[in-house]
């Protein structure tokens, strides 16, 4: 289920931004993920943000993560976070799918980092292609990673 997002779920996001497995896996990732201020000025400015669409996930009634859209480059793009507890039980791809009814624009797009094969794949079940490639600086990884480029028409 996808809700507004409230205060009180901020410092379940931070905890799951903390992890490091998570942040090797998305590549493209805050420069500091344990800076706790710098995370609550994000995401202060992002709840702002008339170009930001931001839902919380949960299930059975706990936050399991978040998912959102933001202009990146121009163009709606889409991204989302699921808590490590969470993984592996499809809900990346049933939170982005009823994302996408709530978020008509279209084209609307994606990255995910080339080996990122979880994010890929929540993608393309919600109809997601692969359009190009592109490489930039991973902060988690340090060095440059190569990432593809998606968009769902
Ligand atoms: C990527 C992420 C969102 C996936 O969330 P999830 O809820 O586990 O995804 P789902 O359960 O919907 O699984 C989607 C598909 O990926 C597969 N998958 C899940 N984890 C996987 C893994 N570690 N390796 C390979 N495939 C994986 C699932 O089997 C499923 O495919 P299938 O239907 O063909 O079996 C989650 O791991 C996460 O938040 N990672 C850290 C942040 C991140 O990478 N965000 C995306 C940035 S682009």
């Amino acid at each position: 289920m996808l809700r507004d997002v409230i205060q009180g779920d901020l410092p379940i996001f931070f905890e799951n931004q903390l992890d490091p497995d998570a942040n090797l896996m998305a590549a493209f990732t805050a420069k500091d993920p344990a800076d706790r201020d710098a995370f609550m000025a994000h995401w202060v400015r992002i709840m702002a943000s008339d170009t930001v669409t931001i839902r919380t996930i949960l299930f059975d009634g706990q936050v399991a993560g978040s998912v959102l859209s933001f202009e990146h480059f121009g163009k709606l793009s889409v991204s989302y976070w699921i808590g490590k507890a969470y993984w592996g039980r499809g809900i990346a791809t049933s939170a982005l799918s009823q994302f996408l009814t709530q978020v008509k624009t279209r084209p609307i797009y994606a990255r995910a980092a080339k080996d990122n094969v979880a994010s890929l794949r929540v993608l393309e079940k919600c109809g997601f292609t692969v359009t190009g490639e592109d490489k930039g600086f991973s902060n988690s990884r340090g060095q440059e990673v190569e990432e593809y480029l998606l968009e769902l028409p």
